[in-house]
């Protein structure tokens, strides 16, 4: 284990192993959760970040300075050295009998976090110091134990990490929900790209996985996890403008082989967090979502119910609900449909494939029933599309003319055209979005409390 000066014990570490450090002298610097002076002595709960337990430390009167220590407050951070004993009180397990200790700075009266109790949109409002909280402190260490899962399970799989480009001149999905990247200055008259920094127009990329496609074509199997950005002007909580997808891309497969591979990427991120991160997901189950912890459990041990985009529709045509938007083959399925489906149809996750043609993107494999397209989405309880992927369109031909029906210009895209021409094969990928995954996991309901520094239109303070 890493050691530096500052920071030689961890909370987490302390609670894992309790035997290694009992009666032995330890140094603990993190933050006041709260304080309660007795008559002889200050009792501080200190949270380092590191887990949900808090350290109960115990400052005696007879500690040098005491006056000074039984005046800190909640915020404050906090250096201790001290003797790790098993506590007197009876609310936890282990205390540390402080021997010195150090406050740095202090806590005006604007501190945001005074109060105990705050809401999540109150702590949207001030992201810089929401990491402090129980629960946006759990939200990001089971984000980030789902993104080392991530890698541990892609890398176990024999898939290779690759990175693709932000900057990109190709528009994915098709979608035109671009942000524009130029050093041009449209105030001074219409832009000419080709004078423009590279020479043609540029975006942000919405994906990376016309490029991914490239890397597989070459590599066998690889994936990328990195940011993806989209200027549609949603408020929902299940959208973001810069949202991190996962996006694996692979050669030699169809889209049964990635259908399965989405289920397994997930079970192995569910298994993992419930083994590693129990403790957060008991706060969440207590706090935010009754049942998680059995549900999660269910859906990382079950196959994943398979039906087609036709069969989805005839199950809400049937279903004598009343949605806002109507029910009909050829049109979307919106997020109401979506929730119905898992949430109260299977109530579990659901792989919903064969989308017509005319509803997806210009990449898709044209299915036997030219209708379709070897297209999936997975569909997860609460959060509605965690996954959007497909098997790659691998003939010229139908690529070039599903493109040109698309409105789109076949030459602008001629690399990724290039590669059905060098000796084509089956391919086939998706891309999981991250933030809705953390969703998944944690119960949170919003897609902002899930990624630090959100971006949502009218929104990049942070
Ligand atoms: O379905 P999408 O648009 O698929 C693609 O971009 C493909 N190129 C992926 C591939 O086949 N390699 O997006 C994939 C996932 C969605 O299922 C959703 O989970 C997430 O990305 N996503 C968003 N997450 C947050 N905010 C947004 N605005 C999102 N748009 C898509």
């Amino acid at each position: 284990m890493l050691q530096t000066s500052q920071s030689k014990n961890s909370i987490k570490e302390i609670f894992a192993t309790p035997e290694k450090y009992e009666q032995k002298e330890i140094i603990l610097n993190g933050w006041v959760k709260s304080v309660r002076n007795s008559k002889t002595c200050s009792f501080v709960m200190l949270s380092d970040g590191s887990t949900m337990t808090d350290m109960q430390l115990v400052f005696d009167q007879s500690l040098a300075q005491y006056e000074h220590f039984a005046k800190m407050l909640t915020g404050q951070a906090l250096s201790a050295t001290g003797v790790l004993v098993k506590s007197q009180g009876g609310k936890q397990q282990l205390e540390m009998q402080v021997a010195s200790a150090k406050l740095y700075g202090e806590i005006p009266a604007d501190y945001p976090l005074q109060k105990k109790a705050t809401s999540l949109e109150f702590l949207r409002d001030v992201a810089h110091v929401r990491a402090k909280t129980n629960t946006i402190g759990a939200v990001f260490r089971v984000r980030h134990a789902l993104a080392f899962a991530t890698h541990e399970f892609f890398h176990k799989n024999g898939y290779y990490y690759a990175n693709t480009p932000i900057i990109t001149s190709s528009d994915c999905e098709g979608a035109g929900e671009l942000f524009c990247v130029s050093t041009l200055d449209p105030k001074k008259g219409p832009v000419d790209y080709s004078k423009d920094y590279f020479g043609v127009q540029t975006y942000l990329a919405v994906s990376g996985q016309l490029e991914g496609e490239a890397l597989a074509l070459g590599m066998g199997k690889v994936y990328t996890f990195g940011p993806t950005f989209r200027s549609e002007n949603s408020h929902t909580a299940r959208h973001l403008s810069e949202f991190w997808m996962i996006e694996p891309e692979v050669a030699f497969a169809d889209l049964d082989d990635v259908a399965l591979l989405a289920q397994d990427y997930i079970q192995y991120l569910l298994t993992t967090i419930l083994r590693d991160c129990a403790q957060e997901l008991a706060f969440f189950e207590q706090h935010y979502q009754k049942d998680l912890v059995s549900k999660l459990k269910h859906v990382a041990e079950t196959p994943f119910k398979k039906i087609t985009y036709t069969e989805a529709v005839d199950i809400l045509l049937k279903c004598g609900k009343k949605f806002e938007y109507k029910v009909a083959w050829g049109s979307d399925l919106q997020s109401e449909h979506e929730r119905y489906l898992t949430d109260e149809h299977f109530k579990s996750p659901v792989i919903v494939t064969h989308y017509p043609e005319e509803l997806k993107s210009f990449y898709m494999k044209v299915s036997p029933d030219p209708k379709t397209v070897n297209a999936m989405d997975v569909l997860v309880p609460g959060v509605g599309e965690l996954i959007g992927g497909s098997q790659r369109e691998d003939d010229y031909e139908v690529l070039v003319s599903r493109m040109k029906k698309k409105g789109l210009n076949p030459a602008d895209y001629e690399w990724y055209t290039d590669l059905r021409r060098f000796s084509s094969v089956p391919h086939a990928g998706f891309g999981l979005g991250f933030e809705r995954m953390v969703m998944y996991a944690t119960g949170m309901s919003n897609i902002r409390d899930v990624i630090p520094f959100p971006r949502f239109p009218g929104s990049a303070k942070f």
